[in-house]
């Protein structure tokens, strides 16, 4: 495992899922993790505990990620406490899923909130604090290449999700901090299993070549080698982590 012992990472909704291996990972790495959450508490101090009882370095920051004000606490909080911050992963998301016909205007405008003004506000926060040297890892969606029905304001937010990406580390020229984004495809957690028959996880975990649904920790491998010292010369790009389903 590479050792980032000075570094400090936040993490966004790492109470559970993709962000909370991601977590997990980091601190195994080394990293000091800032363990982003909005409502679930409980969870996400469960998971500092852990990392804690492993050996680790980690601290609970509620935010909606969704507030400017909020996400500007949070890097206050972290710069305070750690002296700066190295790395941020845009892990936070939502999705809901409906066809443009049935989508209602709640709809748009949550996923727009969170997952893209969410992104947003944390990138704008993290383009200006950043310290020299840092990395930026950005969730984004393989259904932005799948364009399946049903997924087109989700899918809309991440596509927009890609293009900040490229577009920040060009502009973050000269201060040697790389931008990229993580595309899972469909990966075993609440965002994707809840309120899906068995009989549709089955279909869509036997899409992929290698037959499975991926695993957070799957997603978490990738985003630990983007913020680790052998992905240094990637940069502004999307890295879909899924199995080969596209
Ligand atoms: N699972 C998949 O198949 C899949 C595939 C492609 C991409 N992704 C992307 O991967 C990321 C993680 O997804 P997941 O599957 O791990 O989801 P998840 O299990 O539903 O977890 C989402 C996390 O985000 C947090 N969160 C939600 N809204 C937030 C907000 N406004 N501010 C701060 N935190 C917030 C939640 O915390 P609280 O409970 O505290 O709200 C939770 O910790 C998302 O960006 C998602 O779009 C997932």
């Amino acid at each position: 495992m590479a050792n980032h012992s000075r570094k400090v990472a936040i993490v966004t909704g790492a109470s559970g899922g993709i962000g909370a291996a991601v977590a997990e990972r980091l601190a195994k790495d080394g990293f000091t993790v800032v363990v982003n959450y909005a409502g679930s508490t409980g969870p996400a101090e469960a998971l500092v505990a852990k990392i804690e009882a492993a050996g680790g370095r980690a601290v609970t920051a509620q935010a909606d990620i969704s507030s400017v004000e909020a996400v500007r606490r949070m890097f206050d909080s972290a710069e305070t406490a750690f002296g700066g911050v190295d790395v941020l992963v845009n892990n936070a998301g939502i999705m809901n899923l409906a066809t443009i016909a049935d989508s209602d205007d709640a709809l748009f405008d949550r996923q727009i909130a969170v997952n893209l003004k969410g992104t947003f506000n944390t990138l704008r926060e993290a383009a200006r604090r950043l310290r020299d040297g840092g990395r930026i890892v950005n969730l984004s969606s393989s259904v932005v290449g799948l364009l399946q029905p049903t997924y087109g304001v989700y899918a809309a937010t991440k596509a927009a999700v890609e293009a900040m990406t490229s577009i920040l580390a060009k502009e973050l020229r000269g201060r040697n901090i790389t931008v990229n984004a993580v595309a899972p495809g469909p990966t075993a957690t609440k965002l994707f299993l809840d309120g899906k028959p068995q009989e549709v996880i089955d279909r869509l975990a036997k899409l992929a070549p290698l037959e499975r649904l991926g695993q957070p920790e799957d997603i978490a491998s990738a985003v630990a080698l983007l913020v680790g010292p052998d992905g240094g010369w990637i940069n502004g790009q999307t890295l879909r982590v899924n199995g080969g389903i596209i």
